[in-house]
């Protein structure tokens, strides 16, 4: 086997910011790449079929498989199918429905690992991407049905940015780090259900879900400004107002709710949940006012106190970067 019948590539998680939900209806969120994420390794095979190996398990891609898995490699790989038959081994660091994008972040490492396979003389980087979100998108709709794009376009990129479908990302550059604790319910999330919830109450009560996605989209708009001119203050209670506009929206739980409560008592600047919701992660902002390592400690030990675990990510000022890359 030579070097270039093998490729690995990384992708990243993310936290959502804001908009989680409304982005889905076309309002813009804000979105963070985080450290973790996931990594596949690619290998050609000499005939197919193309299998995916994940926590464990093989599956032969299928696009009428019973598993989503099988279906959903079948669906990344269809995408354009010149690749001929591989195997990709993956794995996640990212809790499975955690809402931190452990699917897309698979997705485009799995699809960066089998499009460096397939190199093309003359391909630009820009062009590889292009279709390894295609991908990624394919994969996604297997599960989410109805994705917005935000969550691939997160473990593609990965840095701070504002998303919003049929628009061009905007790359945020935060005036100072933002520090975040991301706490875990430990209860996995659907974002098939959650979105499929918020559709069909606005199916029924298309009054109230549209004003709601309005005043998140307000919301997200001053967020960015604020992020941009370092007010973190501005920051908190705008994540603040969102999470109270999630919770109409039916998609907090009694756990959500309190881990933003102890992360808010703990001193956090604004707390919310992050991704599907219905179980999942939330997030909590530091306050650059004290020490943030000892803010964050806080957070994390008011968390631990109640049984919930939690991690810190930062999310660097400056100049977004991307991630991943394949090799
Ligand atoms: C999930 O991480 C984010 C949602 O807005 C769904 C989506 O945008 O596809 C809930």
């Amino acid at each position: 086997m030579t070097e270039s019948d093998r490729a690995e590539a990384a992708a990243c998680g993310k936290v959502i910011l804001l908009g989680e939900h409304a982005v889905v209806y076309g309002a813009p969120a804000i979105v963070a790449g985080i450290d973790r994420g996931a990594r596949a390794l690619a290998t050609r095979r000499a005939q197919g079929p193309s299998e995916l190996t994940l926590g464990g398990e093989t599956f032969a891609a299928d696009p009428e498989g019973k598993d989503d898995r099988a279906k959903a490699f079948a669906a990344l790989l269809a995408v354009e199918p010149r690749l001929g038959a591989v195997h990709v081994e993956a794995r996640s660091d990212l809790p499975a429905g955690g809402g931190l994008g452990s699917s897309a972040a698979l997705a485009v490492a799995i699809a960066r690992a089998a499009e460096a396979l397939g190199l093309r003389a003359g391909e630009s980087v820009e062009e590889r991407e292009a279709r390894v979100l295609e991908r990624a998108g394919a994969w996604e709709r297997v599960f989410h049905g109805n994705p917005s794009g935000v969550d691939a376009m997160a473990a593609a990129r990965g840095g701070c940015f504002r998303y919003q479908r049929g628009e061009s990302v905007r790359p945020i550059m935060p005036r100072s780090d933002l520090v975040v604790c991301v706490g875990s319910t430990g209860k996995p999330s659907s974002t098939r259900e959650t979105v499929g919830l918020i559709a069909s109450l606005r199916a029924r009560r298309p009054d109230v879900v549209d004003r709601s996605i309005d005043a998140i989209a307000v919301l997200v708009k001053n967020a960015h400004l604020a992020i941009e001119a370092g007010d973190l203050r501005a920051v908190g209670s705008f994540m603040d107002l969102n999470q109270m506009l999630l919770t109409g929206l039916w998609v907090s739980t009694a756990d959500l709710d309190y881990m933003c409560e102890l992360a808010r008592g703990a001193g956090a600047l604004g707390a919310k949940l992050t991704g599907g919701g219905g179980g999942g992660s939330v997030i909590a902002l530091v306050s650059p006012a004290q020490d943030q390592a000892e803010g964050a400690q806080r957070i994390l030990e008011a968390w631990k106190r109640a049984g919930f675990d939690g991690f810190v990510a930062r999310i660097p000022a400056g100049t977004p970067h991307r991630s991943g890359g394949s090799a």
